[in-house]
This record gives C-alpha cells, sequence and structure tokens, in this order.
C-alpha cells in the first residue's frame, strides 16, 4: 500500500498560535528526479541504474518503535534488562496508524531526529549473542557517555519478551563521542564500526564471508582489491582489512575495506552541492536528500553499477522480491531530512587571537580560498579530478570540475569502487576542530599530519588510517597546500583552521 500525503501548501495558526507547518512532501522515488540524481561512474560512464518506482514503493515501511538506551555491561543499571523484557512494544510511526505530533514545524525536526535515531536492523540478544556483545563492548574502543551508555545503538522491543539490539540508525554512524562523553549529533561518526564487523566475519562461514564483501563492494572494476581475490581469501584475510579501518572512518558499503571513507561530518550537509567524497550524488534541495537516505540506507544494494546488482541472486541475477524489503515513508524521509537541514555545531571553545589572526592571513597568502572559499562556507562546491581520470567532453557536471589543477590525493577510491567517480569534492573546512582524520580515507588522523610535508615520503607511517593490511609506510600524497610553510606559520594556520 502506498500512502500519498496531500498538504496544502502554506500556513495556518494553530490553536496554541503557533503557525501549523504544512509541507508540501517531495516524492522521494521522483523518475525524474532519479535520472540525474548520480554522476556517471569512472568505470562504466554511467551513472547506477535504480529500481523502478512500483519496486522501490512495494517494500514495506519501516515502524519506528520506542527504543531504549544501549549500556556498557560494567555500567548497566541492575535489573535494567530483564526489565526491558517485561514492556510492551511501542510502535510511534508506520504507514497507516501510528504518527508522532506533527503540527509546527519544530514537530517535524523532533520527528526528523526520531528517523535518525532509530535501527533498521535488529539482532535478537539470546544469551549467547548477549555475552557475544557484552565481550565486544569490553575489549573493542567503544567511547561512551558520562552514565556509561553506547550511544551507537539502542535496544528495540518488537515482540513482547524479545530484546533485540538494533542497529544501523542513522545515529550509529554520525553520533560523535567527544573524550568528554559528550555526544555532537550529526558531526563525524566514531564507531569501532569496521573492528566489530571484523569480529563477526571471522566468526562466519567462509561462505557468508564472500557473499557480505560482494553485496558490499562489488564494483564494475576487473581488477578491484579483495573482491576480485575472494575465491582464495579466508574469513581471517576478509578481517584483516576492516581490522585496518580506525575510528572516524568506515568500510561503507559501496567503498571498500581497501579503500574505506572518512565519515563526513552532517553539520551543514543540506548547503553541500555534491554529497560523498567521491561527489556521486548531487543535492539539489531536500527531496535530493531524502534520497541519500533511502538509497544509501537500502535501495542502492538494489541498483545496476555496469551489469552488478549487489544485492540481487548470484546465480540467478534476480532482485529479491520487493515485498521483502523495507524502506522509509517519504514522511519520514521529508522529517529526516528537515533535521538534518536544523543541525547545528557546538559551540567553538576556540578562541580568535594574534596566532589566529595570522593564521588567516596564511590562508589568504597560500590562496587555499580558491577552493574553500569563506564566503561559501570554506568550500567551493567543485570537485577535483583524481589522478588517471579523464572528464569526458560531455561530462554532466563539467561545470563543476576544475580541469586545471588536480589535487593528486590517492585515486583508489575514485575509480576502483562502485561509489566512483573519477572525482573528489573540495570539502568544506566548517567544524575541522571536532573532526579527525582527515583526506577522503582518513590518512591522517590529525591536521598537524595533514600539514606534515613529511606525509609525502614512502616512508611515512600515517597516522590515521594506515592502509591495507601489511602495509608499514605508505606515502599519503597530493593536497601539497600549506606544506612549505615555516612552523611558526604552520601552527597559526592549523590554530586559525580550528576557530572555522
Ligand atoms: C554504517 C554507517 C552509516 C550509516 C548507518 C549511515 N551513514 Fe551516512 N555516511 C556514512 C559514511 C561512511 C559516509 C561517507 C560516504 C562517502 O563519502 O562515500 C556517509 C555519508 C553520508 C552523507 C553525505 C555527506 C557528505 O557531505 O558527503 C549523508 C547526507 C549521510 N551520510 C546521511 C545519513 C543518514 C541521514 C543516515 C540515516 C538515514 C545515514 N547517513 C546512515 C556512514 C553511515
Ligand atoms: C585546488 C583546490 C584546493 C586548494 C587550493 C586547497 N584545497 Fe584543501 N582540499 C581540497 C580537496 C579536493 C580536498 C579533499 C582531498 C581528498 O579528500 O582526497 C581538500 C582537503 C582539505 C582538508 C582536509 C579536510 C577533511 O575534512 O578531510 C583540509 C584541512 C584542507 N583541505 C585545507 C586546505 C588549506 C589550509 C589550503 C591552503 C593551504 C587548501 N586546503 C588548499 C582542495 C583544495
Amino acid at each position: 500500500m502506498r500512502t500519498i500525503f496531500f498538504f496544502v501548501v502554506g500556513a495556518a495558526l494553530t490553536a496554541a498560535g503557533a503557525e501549523s507547518f504544512r509541507p508540501t512532501i517531495p516524492q522521494v522515488w521522483d523518475e525524474v528526479a532519479l535520472r540525474d540524481l548520480e554522476l556517471p561512474l569512472a568505470s562504466t560512464g554511467l551513472p547506477p541504474g535504480h529500481i523502478t518506482p512500483e519496486y522501490y514503493y512495494a517494500q514495506k515501511v519501516r515502524p519506528i518503535y520506542t527504543s531504549y538506551p544501549v549500556y556498557h555491561p560494567d555500567r548497566e543499571p541492575a535489573g535494567y534488562f530483564e526489565n526491558l523484557k517485561s514492556r510492551e512494544p511501542i510502535v510511534l510511526w508506520n504507514d497507516t496508524d501510528k504518527r508522532p505530533k506533527l503540527v509546527v514545524a519544530d514537530d517535524w525536526v523532533a520527528a526528523g531526529e526520531l528517523v535518525f535515531d532509530a535501527p533498521i536492523a535488529y539482532v535478537e540478544l539470546t544469551p549467547e549473542q548477549r555475552a557475544t556483545r557484552a565481550n565486544e563492548f569490553r575489549t573493542l574502543p567503544y567511547r561512551l557517555t558520562p552514565n556509561g551508555q553506547i550511544p551507537f545503538y539502542r535496544y528495540v522491543i518488537r515482540e513482547k519478551g524479545k530484546v533485540e539490539l538494533g542497529l544501523l540508525a542513522c545515529a550509529e554512524c554520525h553520533n560523535r563521542v567527544m573524550p568528554d562523553g559528550s555526544i555532537i549529533k550529526g558531526a563525524q561518526g566514531n564507531p569501532p564500526f569496521d573492528l566489530q564487523f571484523a569480529r563477526a566475519i571471522h566468526a562466519s562461514s567462509v561462505e557468508s564471508a564472500r557473499r557480505g564483501q560482494r553485496v558490499l563492494f562489488a564494483a564494475p572494476v576487473a581488477a578491484q582489491p579483495v573482491v576480485s581475490q575472494l575465491d582464495r581469501l579466508s574469513p581471517a584475510q576478509i578481517a584483516a582489512y576492516h581490522e585496518t579501518v580506525p575510528l572516524g572512518v568506515l568500510a561503507r558499503h559501496g567503498s571498500g575495506s581497501f579503500t574505506p571513507v572518512q565519515i563526513p561530518d552532517l553539520i551543514g550537509v543540506d548547503e553541500r552541492r555534491y554529497l560523498d567524497h567521491t561527489g556521486l550524488q548531487r543535492n539539489r534541495g531536500l527531496g535530493d536528500l531524502m534520497r541519500y537516505a533511502a538509497l544509501n540506507q537500502g535501495a542502492d544494494l538494489l541498483s545496476d553499477f555496469g551489469g552488478i546488482i549487489p544485492r540481487a541472486d548470484p546465480a540467478t541475477q534476480a532482485r529479491p522480491a520487493a515485498t521483502n524489503g523495507t524502506r522509509y515513508s517519504d514522511e519520514q524521509l521529508y522529517a529526516l531530512a528537515l533535521y538534518l537541514k536544523s543541525l547545528r555545531p557546538p559551540l567553538n571553545p576556540n578562541p580568535t587571537n594574534a596566532i589566529t589572526r595570522r593564521g588567516e592571513e596564511v590562508f589568504r597568502e597560500q590562496e587555499c580560498a580558491r577552493c574553500h572559499d569563506p564566503e561559501q562556507g570554506y568550500t567551493n562546491h567543485k570537485l577535483v579530478v583524481a589522478p588517471g581520470f579523464t572528464v569526458p567532453a560531455d561530462h554532466p557536471a563539467r561545470a563543476d570540475i576544475l580541469t586545471k589543477r588536480s589535487v593528486d590525493t590517492d585515486p583508489t577510491l575514485a575509480l576502483q569502487t562502485r561509489r566512483g567517480t573519477g572525482l573528489y569534492k573540495v570539502p568544506s573546512l566548517r567544524g575541522v576542530w571536532y573532526r579527525s582524520h582527515f583526506e577522503h580515507n582518513g590518512s591522517c588522523a590529525t591536521l598537524e599530519d595533514w600539514f606534515d610535508p613529511r606525509r609525502l615520503a614512502d616512508t611515512y607511517v600515517p597516522t590515521g588510517w594506515k592502509g591495507p593490511p601489511g602495509t608499514t609506510t605508505r606515502a599519503v600524497r597530493g593536497h601539497d597546500y600549506g606544506l612549505d610553510l615555516n612552523e611558526a606559520d604552520r601552527r597559526a594556520l592549523i590554530a586559525f583552521l580550528r576557530t572555522l
């Protein structure tokens, strides 16, 4: 069943006097909007092909349930878990009879936060699973809130007596726990995602470990690392790739465990014109943010990447039945997009002083603003060409591609993956003070390392993502701006960047 809500554009007064908000919700699976949503892939020259609106809307809407915080096993209040078992399931939002209050604009933002926090996958916590997870919580570098919670996951009760661990909410990857335990919602997340995934791979059969990698990372690239060698890799060898990925970086599906990506900061995302490090998807407004969420939380695993449909049956190449699939409702996605738009950075503790003013001068002298333009939020919304890619004359984003100068960073992500467009986006520098792991692969843990000229040498030991298993030294090449400064100016430049 597909429900379309027709709202009149405009505002009316509620009983309380606040302006009611009656948006016209963009249709997420709009064939015209989807047609030129993504840039062509470097590997095929074509953008991914998508499922039809009939298929998309035949998938079931994911109900959002009341959920509960997850504690570190040594910090869980006595009786907490047992108490959850006695609770009734409560549906907060579905496409039939349950809906949060949606009257004024703030209600929509609050409802969007509910979507952001809502898991989309569940693991039943049998005693064995609970023990496995408790072991992971104790032995992996999870950052906790001051009261001992792990704010990446939620407990969910969908059936009375059965407590499930809820996974893959936006919050799992886009909540950042700061050293003092405070949370910046929407910032570059820092869950030990790949380290946990590696544990799961060690415990799985060779078939399921290989199948998982194909679904996540297969691309129309013949010599792609890992996937092209899967028939020879054991679970331990596959897991070793994920074990290289530090907090703040993640082998998102469509990238690769051999080229993981820095988790981006979502604060200010509504202003960016391209999404993903490779600029794969356009962002022409809230409808496109909705499409990004729909694609990346399930639908792009059903897309066609030059003949590769990640979730297709390996034998028949058929997609699973649409009615077995799940999706967000358009209304949930619209609220989510309004929530993303509402995100604001935390108060910046770094004061402006003589050193940062000198840093601002250095920023000007070095012409950083050619790409990181203060007038446009410290980006110019352009794309640069990865070494090895030739931009076709009729490329649909040609006007936004800087063809004169390559920034020359590692081209693996841009050329050898499903997200690879042959291009990298000029990122915004806002919020670098609370972020880490710079460059698209997160190779440099700090700004000091990013502006350290020694990173260009093959003898360098990257401080962030080190490289594929077995890498001991590796140059973090490219982006040689600001690398030949004297020590005082380098410090000043970095101090200035931390005020943004
Ligand atoms: C499993 C981890 C994970 C989950 C879950 C997740 N994301 Fe992301 N998200 C990432 C990573 C990693 C990237 C970077 C991808 C890239 O650059 O190729 C990203 C990129 C994005 C971007 C593009 C930002 C930019 O500036 O390029 C948006 C928008 C986004 N995510 C929103 C969401 C929303 C909304 C949800 C929930 C509906 C969500 N994400 C769920 C990990 C995740
Ligand atoms: C020609 C365009 C261009 C110029 C000029 C430029 N940058 Fe960049 N900058 C980029 C691109 C593109 C990236 C992303 C590279 C990647 O991810 O591989 C980047 C990344 C960065 C990052 C890392 C951001 C992150 O979140 O990972 C910082 C910090 C940065 N630039 C600062 C500067 C400073 C300071 C200057 C001047 C000294 C400068 N840039 C000059 C294009 C440019």
